[in-house]
């Protein structure tokens, strides 16, 4: 049996790793003790559509439990891998795989600097997972994982297909982080308008707020010539030409690219709720940060990293449409 540790078992951790563990896998979850003490009768996961499942894997708080892991999944939030990686070189065997399902671009070149020696291979978790009680994780999107294609990812991609969870090696897993990480610019968007994604994406100015956010980003790629992968059944450009469309022609589109439930949320959100800092400097900050090497414009993703960091620091969080619309386009001129 494939014996999966998983270091920080939050909202990706936990539904992944009680998925695998439903499936047959031997899973350790390493979480913080208020995670872990919710999990002492199981875990129960569920998805959009109806799934549900049940699980009791092996809980732990320390990186120790993952002495014996074939599989290492981290799933920490991006400002917390360093110390991750940290933890787990004390801790894991030379064998281990290790795999990074996070959000961003530089965790498994973090993770790799901290774990010399070790396979660490980049992931990607297509769609989106919230706590909805107690011991209870769901998917609210549709979506799937993705991981850097090499010899040693067949371990964890059998163990994802004895647990019915779509995962797909890619070779070019560089461009599928950017193509995520141009679909997260919604992230702080939506914590920035305190509501649902479905409600969200429902309001055409939020809309264009997201297609400028992600036009300047597909911009910024381009001039530092670095490709980005489609996710979506559309490529990433048309998605930005389709966002500013009148409701009534977003939504007939929007439900045959991707569903979304009611209730699902960006974790960002969470974090601002939690007052935890957020991704934004490893999503937006990104972008900014390609921009200024490329000397090239980036007002739209500046923008909204100044709103996100004012909000962590307990500034609004309640923007409508129409008032972060105004934000950006006090910026620059965004033609969404
Ligand atoms: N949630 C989603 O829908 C979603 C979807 C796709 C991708 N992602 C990405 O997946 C990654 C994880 O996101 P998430 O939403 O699952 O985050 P999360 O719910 O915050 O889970 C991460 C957990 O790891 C814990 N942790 C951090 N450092 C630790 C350590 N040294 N030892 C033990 N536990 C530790 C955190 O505790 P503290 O909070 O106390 O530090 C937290 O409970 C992020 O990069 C995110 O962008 C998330």
């Amino acid at each position: 049996m494939t014996r999966i540790a998983v270091f920080g078992a939050g909202a990706i951790g936990c539904w992944v790793g009680g998925r695998l563990a439903a499936g047959g896998s031997d899973v350790t979850l390493i979480g913080r003790p208020r995670v872990m003490a919710e999990l002492a009768r199981g875990i129960e996961v569920t998805e959009l559509g109806g799934g549900s499942w049940h699980a009791t894997p092996t809980l732990a708080t320390d990186a120790a439990a993952a002495k014996d892991a074939d599989i290492v999944l981290v799933t920490v939030k991006s400002a917390a891998t360093a110390e991750a990686g940290a933890e787990l070189a004390r801790a894991i065997g030379a064998q281990a795989l290790v795999a990074s399902f996070q959000n961003g671009v530089r965790n498994a070149p973090t993770l790799r600097a901290a774990l010399p020696g070790r396979v660490v291979l980049a992931g990607m978790v297509a769609y989106n997972v919230a706590r909805v009680g107690p011991g209870r994780y769901h998917r609210g999107t549709t979506g799937e994982l993705v991981v850097e294609a090499h010899p040693r990812a067949e371990l964890l991609v059998a163990a994802c297909r004895q647990a019915g969870l779509a995962i797909e090696p890619r070779a070019d897993i560089a461009a599928v982080q950017w193509g995520k990480l141009v679909m997260n610019l919604n992230n702080a968007i939506n914590a920035l308008s305190g509501r649902p994604l479905a409600l969200q994406l429902a309001d055409r100015d939020f809309r264009r707020c997201l297609a400028a956010a992600q036009r300047e980003a597909l911009d910024v790629l381009a001039a530092a010539e670095l490709p980005v992968a489609r996710l979506l059944a559309l490529p990433p450009r048309w998605i930005v030409r389709l966002l500013p469309m009148p409701d009534w022609a977003f939504r007939l589109i929007a439900e045959r690219v991707a569903g979304v439930d009611p209730d699902a949320r960006s974790s960002m959100a969470d974090d601002f709720a939690a007052g935890r800092p957020t991704e934004v400097d490893y999503l937006q900050g990104e972008i900014v940060a390609l921009a200024d090497r490329a000397n090239v414009p980036a007002p739209v993703n500046r923008a909204l990293v100044e709103l996100v960091h004012a909000a962590e620091a307990g500034g609004r969080r309640d923007y409508t449409g129409a008032e972060l619309l105004a934000s950006l386009r006090a910026v620059t001129a965004p033609t969404a």
